[in-house]
């Protein structure tokens, strides 16, 4: 029997080759000095964005009540800055208060881990669009990235002043020696009210110093460290959104205790249902060892959301059917159906809510995503609003 091959000499040729190859390739797609900007949104759009009709947004610019569009071919187009500055000024001298979604006194900041240990669930396409949605809709959202996988920050593409080897991840400021200030790791984005924490591979440390920690001290402090560094910014956001990885480690579970609200990400398959059942029977176990020392995490919610979904196919159906009947009102109404839309803009490393409806060769077919995930946020936004206790 011959083994020739170094397992050692394997793994480190081809991530240093892999890295440098998807560098460069990053380097080509978005060259460090070349900003990323939100596309601008016309007369309709932000009206439907507002809630009110699209005369009403004419009027207003008629009057040079609100801030100054620039014109495309002779249509007034908003920058997301701009809608944010109309919706504001209208909810604040005007008599449509509800224009002004964000959270007042009394209105905790909410914490959503978006989770599953199925890989390939949707977790981060699902937090990604929440997130744009909530951002356009008004909100302040932050988005954490807890996957050393790092999906949801490439997303972004080359964020300026971003090192994911630099400490500049969650770890930094959830480890046990000399953690950082959150603040200090948030980065803005292209988009108006949505702002990261970036993932890189550093984040799996928190397991080793876990370890250690438990070792050392003892108890279940390292529980609470996600939801120490969060509250420390919580104050400026309407909605944290955490991005989990495909596993349930210590970050998870430390995820999932900072936790006001829990959205599982699930695809109507037998393969990924089993799964997802596999994983609530170990967090639970986790669950209950947690809860003996009194420690368990309280949430507002915990929402199944079927993923991917593709009515025309029956199994699908079938299984959707049993999702519906097990899992009753703790699955949302709504389904995302699987679409080529989705996957081409991610593959271009934006959320639909980010792509023009121009720039696909099927337009309809965006229609139905973008109608899709659209109707799955606004049954979220309801289920936030139900836990502020608004109406
Ligand atoms: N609605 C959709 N329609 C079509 N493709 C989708 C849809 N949602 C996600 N995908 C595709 O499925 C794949 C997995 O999606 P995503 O990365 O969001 O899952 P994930 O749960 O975050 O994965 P991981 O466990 O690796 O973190 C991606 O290639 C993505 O483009
Ligand atoms: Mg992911």
């Amino acid at each position: 029997m011959t083994q020739h091959l170094s397992s050692l000499t394997f793994m480190q040729t081809f991530s240093s080759k892999l890295e440098t190859a998807l560098n460069n390739l990053s380097m080509a797609q978005f060259p460090p000095d070349a900003r990323r900007t939100m596309r601008t949104f016309s007369s309709t759009e932000v009206a439907a964005l507002l809630d009110v009709t699209e005369a009403y947004i004419r009027q207003v610019a008629q009057k040079e009540q609100g801030p100054v569009p620039e014109m495309l071919n002779g249509r007034r187009m908003y920058t997301l800055e701009q809608v944010l500055e109309l919706r504001i000024a209208l909810a604040t001298n005007g008599r449509k208060k509800w224009l002004n979604p964000r959270r007042v006194d009394g209105e905790r900041c909410q914490i959503i881990a978006v989770t599953n240990f199925k890989g390939g669930s949707s977790k981060t396409s699902t937090t990604i669009h929440l997130g744009h949605y909530l951002a356009l809709r008004g909100y302040r959202v932050l988005a954490v990235d807890l996957d050393p996988q790092a999906s949801l920050t490439a997303l972004h593409g080359n964020l300026p002043n971003f090192d994911y080897r630099a400490g500049d991840t969650l770890y930094s400021a959830i480890r046990f020696e000399a953690p950082v200030e959150t603040a200090s790791i948030i980065h803005k984005t292209h988009i108006a009210g949505f702002d990261v924490i970036c993932a890189g591979l550093e984040l799996t440390e928190f397991e080793t110093a876990v370890a250690l920690e438990m070792r050392r001290a003892g108890g279940t402090g390292f529980l609470l460290r996600v939801s120490q560094a969060l509250e420390q910014v919580a104050d400026d956001y309407d909605f944290i959104l955490m991005d989990s990885a495909p596993s349930l480690n210590f970050l998870t579970l430390s995820s999932l205790t900072a936790a006001t609200g829990v959205l599982i990400p699930v695809p109507a398959h037998m393969l990924d249902v089993d799964s997802t059942a596999k994983f609530l029977e170990l967090a639970g176990s986790y669950m209950q060892i947690l809860d003996e020392v009194g420690t368990s995490a309280q949430w507002d919610f915990a929402k199944f959301l079927i993923t991917k979904f593709e009515a025309n196919d029956h199994p699908q159906a079938n299984m959707s059917a049993l999702m519906r009947q097990v899992f009753g009102e703790d699955l949302l109404l709504n389904s995302v159906i699987k679409s080529t839309a989705v996957a081409d803009a991610l593959t271009w490393k934006q959320s639909l809510y980010e792509v023009q409806r121009s720039r696909f060769s099927a337009p309809k077919t965006y229609d139905r995503a973008i109608e899709s995930i659209n109707a799955a946020n606004s049954e979220l936004e309801s289920l936030f609003w139900k836990a502020w206790g608004r109406e």
